[in-house]
């Protein structure tokens, strides 16, 4: 009898990361939205997704526990240490081996498809050793526990400051991906993110590519001073080197005030905004990997 030999068909998955150094321009709401949109909403073709939270507000991890989760993150998950500070908690004896958590020690699974690295206040405080010797930590976890073939993506919400977590979440990915708010200031937001990314690729030689930027929070109809901030913006040479995304997200007040919580799945509107950007991101990432070949 001919016994058929099975493969377990193993996932190449890529990692990104969602960053810009200028605050409250949407970037944890995105990285939410496309990581529960991959996961929970193609029907059939649903992607495997993990999202690590490395942003000490942990706002990620606060709107996807209360909506998916049973489990109360102070009581069963902070102090078990289910979180990403497993990673960078400083070693507690000079001997001691530097371990590389595993899967089940810090992945919380909020549905078949969706899995989280929780974030952890705590990070504010670990930040003040700044101890640099932990950068490398998030890509050895993802290396150790096979994460790349587990998952189809990998999505980092970054915070919006330079630490080592902006660091490790940067030395972890593939790729970058810029959630932007058109105004006067965002041009800030994108020179110094564009220095800090040269400074880190220089120095420890990894391939980091831009897979582009999204704009964010748009009113349904610009007014003529913000399409004059936009092209003002446009024309600014660290913008002119990034890929500027067709799609993007509407101003949807209910993400904010609205009944189903922050998670913005939830709202036709920003459902319908999601799927366009997700195609955009899924081709983007294509088309990036073919350039290799
Ligand atoms: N499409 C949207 N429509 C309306 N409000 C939005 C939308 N996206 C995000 N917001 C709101 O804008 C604010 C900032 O969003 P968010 O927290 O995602 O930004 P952020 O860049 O992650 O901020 P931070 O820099 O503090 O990490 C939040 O109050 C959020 O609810
Ligand atoms: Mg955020």
């Amino acid at each position: 009898m001919n016994e058929q030999i099975q493969i377990p068909f193993k996932k190449d998955g890529k990692i990104i990361s969602l960053i810009n150094m200028k605050g409250g321009v949407g970037k944890t709401t995105l990285s939410v939205g496309i990581a529960d949109f991959l996961a929970n909403y193609r029907g059939g073709s649903n992607k495997k997704i993990l999202l690590i939270d490395v942003d000490p507000q942990f706002n990620a991890t606060q709107a996807l526990l209360d909506n998916y989760c049973d489990e109360d993150y102070f009581e069963s998950i902070l102090p078990k240490e289910r979180t990403i500070n497993k990673l960078f908690k400083p070693q507690v004896q000079f001997s001691e081996e530097s371990k590389i958590p595993t899967t089940e020690e810090m992945i919380v699974e909020l549905t078949d498809n969706l899995h989280i690295v929780c974030g952890d206040l705590n990070l504010v405080l670990a930040n003040k050793s700044s101890d640099y010797s932990y950068i490398k930590k998030l890509k050895r976890f993802i290396k150790d526990n096979n994460l790349r073939e587990i998952y189809d993506l990998i999505i980092i919400d970054c915070p919006p400051t330079l630490t080592i977590y902006t660091d490790s979440a940067l030395i972890a990915s593939d790729y970058y991906l810029i959630p932007n708010r058109i105004d006067r200031y965002s041009i800030i937001g994108i020179s110094s993110l564009q220095k800090a990314i040269k400074n880190l690729t220089s120095e420890e030689d990894i391939d980091l590519k831009c897979l582009g930027l999204i704009y964010t929070i748009l009113d349904d109809e610009l007014t003529a001073k913000q399409i004059d901030m936009k092209t003002n913006f446009e024309e600014k040479s660290e913008v002119q080197e990034v890929y500027i995304f067709t799609a993007n997200t509407s101003y949807v007040k209910d993400i904010q005030v609205g009944k189903q919580g922050p998670i913005p799945t939830r709202y036709k509107k920003s459902r319908n905004d999601l799927q366009d950007i997700c195609i955009e991101l899924l081709d983007r990432i294509e088309s990036k990997e073919l350039d290799n070949v």
